[in-house]
């Protein structure tokens, strides 16, 4: 047999090495100017000198006045890691499953302002309609979960496994968290996309069809997923993207129901063991409630597990005086605890660290795009190949019509 993979020199994306960039021990995550943010090391996209050095106040002026103008022709998303101050101008806000169907839903409208990250914003391309234009504000909020699946090492990981257990064993599952090329090649080879609400029912859809399945890129979610339905961890192996076969022999794969791509989240890896019994000795009733993408042990350690929009709701209907230690990213944890202040809600992480790529969509960004529709002129327009726009949609409408 000859394989496609082979060993090469690991590389990490430059989102990851960026993961720490807004880390600080203060917990103080108001806006500045974007002048003073961008002091921090983390890529920032060129904009206009006058944004950089606007107020918040100033910011909030104009952006409130150009929304306005604008009302007709727009709208605005925003996922629940956005920071407070772009939360404000949102119509909208979601996890990215619930940003993904009304996406699908608003033909009426020109311009999608999408305030998240690239793959949020490819998908609401690939399921909006032609003639709408969907803008991501700072081309450089991408995120490293999704930069560790590239394209042609998830095509040579996919024709290695069809060489080795042969056609239509495998089904290629991807996190929403992935490009649209990566959505395309499942969608072509009889996967789907699924997201963290949804990933028990995307796995038991495609064990339902065939016998194994890829799971790409979030190992966490996989096997935090894959355990949930009863698959034994020796039935999982994980896929080294700069191995040879990933890093597994051939009767490991054979042997495996679950193969999990080598990929995580900067953010929600943060979380340990310590943290919830550090939390659990300062507050014995206290709730752990924590997102998937977190390691098992967290999730194993944890009272509840499930999706932003999950853990939100959970919260907000607990009981008043309830405690709760949250393990997710910082911007919403905030905002839950000052939406339910008969509650302590706290972060897990002591270490106030927000995703390194959401928090890059700041204020001034979003009233240079704003204002840039105001005359006629379309920046960051973010337009899904044509060549991939066909299977990464087959691969989102699958999930769609998920019972
Ligand atoms: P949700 O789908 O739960 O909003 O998660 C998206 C994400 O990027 C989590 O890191
Ligand atoms: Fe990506 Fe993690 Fe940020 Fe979500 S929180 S966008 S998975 S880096």
């Amino acid at each position: 047999m000859i394989f496609q993979t082979k060993t090469k020199t690991p590389i990490t994306p430059i989102t990851e090495t960026e993961r720490s960039a807004f880390c600080r021990e203060e917990t103080n995550l108001e806006t500045k100017p974007l002048v003073e943010e961008t002091k921090s090391k983390a890529r920032w996209q060129k904009i206009p000198i006058e944004y950089m050095r606007l107020t918040p106040d100033e910011l909030d002026t104009r952006i409130s006045k150009s929304k306005n103008k604008l009302k007709e022709k727009i709208i605005i998303l925003g996922h629940h890691y956005q920071r407070d101050q772009i939360i404000k101008y949102t119509d909208y806000q979601g996890d990215s499953f619930k940003l993904a169907q009304y996406a699908a839903s608003i033909p009426e409208l020109e311009y999608i302002i999408f305030c998240g990250v690239h793959f949020m914003a490819e998908t609401a391309d690939i399921l909006s309609k032609k003639h709408q234009k969907v803008i991501l504000p700072n081309l450089t909020a991408g995120c490293s979960m999704a930069d560790m699946a590239i394209t042609e090492d998830v095509l040579d990981c996919w024709e290695d496994l069809n060489e080795l257990v042969g056609n239509n064993v495998v089904t290629p599952i991807t996190y929403m968290n992935s490009t649209a090329a990566i959505k395309s090649i499942c969608g072509e080879n009889g996967g789907l996309v699924c997201t963290s609400s949804n990933a028990t029912e995307a796995m038991k859809w495609a064990f339902s069809n065939r016998e194994k399945i890829l799971f790409i890129p979030d190992q966490h979610l996989g096997r935090n997923t894959g355990k949930k339905l009863g698959i034994k961890l020796d039935e999982m192996v994980i896929w080294n993207p700069f191995k040879e076969l990933g890093g597994n022999t051939l009767d490991s794969i054979k042997n495996s129901k679950l193969i999990l791509w080598q990929g995580h989240c900067s953010v929600h890896t943060r979380f340990n063991i310590d943290q919830i019994e550090n939390a659990k000795k300062k507050f014995p009733e206290i709730n752990i409630i924590v997102h998937p993408e977190c390691t098992m042990d967290v999730v194993d350690n944890s009272d509840f597990v499930g999706s932003t929009e999950y853990i939100i709701k959970t919260i907000s209907e607990s009981a008043p005086g309830s405690i709760w230690g949250v393990g997710t990213e910082i911007n919403l944890v905030n905002r839950i605890a000052k939406q339910n202040t008969d509650k302590t809600i706290f972060c897990l992480d002591s270490m106030v660290c927000p995703c390194s790529t959401m928090y890059r969509i700041h204020p001034a960004y979003l009233c240079w795009v704003l204002e840039s529709i105001e005359s006629g002129k379309i920046i960051n327009q973010i337009e899904v190949d044509k060549k991939i726009i066909n299977n990464s949609k087959i691969a989102l409408n699958r999930m769609l019509s998920l019972e």
